[in-house]
């Protein structure tokens, strides 16, 4: 246990101290604000697996360890010669007993990140994607904070919309952490899927296609509620306001009864944005959605994202559009052969990129913008 606390505290380099220092924080401030909260993410876990071996181990913790139930059992057995029934009532009060104490460390694990990361929506830690042998997605980390929006640049089959997919597992990540809203998923070679936790985190996202891909037999507002009568079982009559809503809120109100063949590419477009949005996620991740477009209708999908912006939408954006990325980005992350190559402000990595990949990237755009 003592190891645990001092690996814990430990874990804070020492570059954190004098960058503490450095803003003039005192010590207490320093050891309260930034040893105490991340001292406390690291131990948590290590307590909750040193517990469970203790569990298993020992009868110590709960005077409820496996060779104490076992001698208990043995005990009341006698006195009634119901061995069989002892035997079975105890392994399973210790069945149940391990459940209960795992899902109490995997319960406080999720609170902690949640309360300390409240600002940090979602947080990716060393993600890979191999398709068989091709290494798509080589340890990709970043973080975005709640009412962000960060977008996603760099030359084609970088990777980019590979990312996009495996932040709500249309594609499972082949190794790393993906936390939304509080809630992680780690996959790696050996590692167990938890797969209820991974279909409840896909709740939490919402995902805009390039090619819309609209249900073709529903029409505009059944495909905005579709989501909410299937996934979340509301009745109708609590989903179509909603679904109204949305439709409202891309400018689509009058094609609620209208079928995709009859909307034009960019009204297809609004009326996909308007479905993910009525999930009511905490991120939206929008995946080239201009790009299908014919020029004269992009405007009009870039509109509802300006407005989703300034209203404090989350979200990740793939995009081209150079200029709405510079309009509306808080942050761009420039991608390359599935590495963060550059992250940083939109008026940075436009007019003054460090690496030379985004450089090369973005002149042609910097001179067509300068003309
Ligand atoms: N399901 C898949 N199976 C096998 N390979 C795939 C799959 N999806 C993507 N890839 C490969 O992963 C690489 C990255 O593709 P991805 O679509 O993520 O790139 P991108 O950066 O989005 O490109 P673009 O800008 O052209 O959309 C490509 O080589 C692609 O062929
Ligand atoms: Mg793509």
């Amino acid at each position: 246990m003592t190891e645990i606390f001092r690996a814990g505290i430990q874990s804070i380099s020492h570059g954190q101290r004098e960058a503490a220092e450095s803003i003039g924080m005192t010590r207490w401030q320093f050891r309260r604000r930034i040893i105490l909260p991340q001292a406390v993410g690291v131990i948590i876990p290590d307590i909750g697996n040193q517990f469970s071996a203790m569990q298993k181990d020992s009868a110590q913790v709960s005077a409820m360890g496996i060779w104490e139930m076992t001698y208990r059992a043995n005990r009341f057995a006698r006195q009634d010669s119901k061995f069989l029934e002892m035997f079975i009532a105890a392994a399973l009060f210790y069945w149940i007993l391990t459940i209960v104490s795992s899902w109490w460390r995997a319960f406080l694990n999720d609170a902690w990140h949640m309360l300390m990361n409240d600002h940090e929506i979602i947080h990716v830690e060393n993600l890979h994607k191999w398709f068989g042998l091709l290494h798509v997605l080589k340890g990709i980390s970043f973080s975005v904070a709640a009412r962000e929006v960060l977008v996603l640049i760099g030359r084609s089959v970088s990777g980019k919309s590979t990312l996009l997919s495996c932040l709500n597992f249309l594609e499972m990540p082949s190794a790393g952490t993906v936390t939304i809203a509080g809630q992680s998923v780690t996959t790696g070679p050996g590692l167990r899927l938890d797969t209820q936790k991974m279909i409840s985190m896909r709740l939490s996202t919402g995902m805009v296609f390039q090619e819309f891909n609209l249900f073709p037999h529903m029409t505009a507002l059944e495909n905005i509620i579709e989501g909410l009568l299937t996934v979340k079982k509301w009745p109708k009559d609590k989903a179509i306001p909603i679904g109204m809503k949305y439709l409202e809120k891309v400018g689509l109100q009058d094609k609620r009864d209208v079928h995709p063949i009859r909307l034009s590419g960019g009204q297809k477009q609004r009326v996909a944005i308007a479905r993910a949005l009525a999930m009511e996620t905490k991120v939206m991740l929008f995946d080239e959605p201009t790009s299908a477009l014919d020029p004269e209708l992009i405007g009009e999908v870039l509109d509802v994202m300006k407005q989703l912006a300034l209203e404090g939408t989350t979200m990740i954006v793939v995009t081209h559009e150079m200029g709405f990325a510079c309009d509306v980005a808080d942050r761009i992350i420039y991608i390359d052969r599935g590495k963060i190559v550059e992250e940083d402000s939109p008026e940075q990595i436009f007019n003054h990129p460090k690496d030379e990949r985004p450089r090369a990237f973005l002149e042609p755009i910097r001179k067509i913008q300068q003309m």
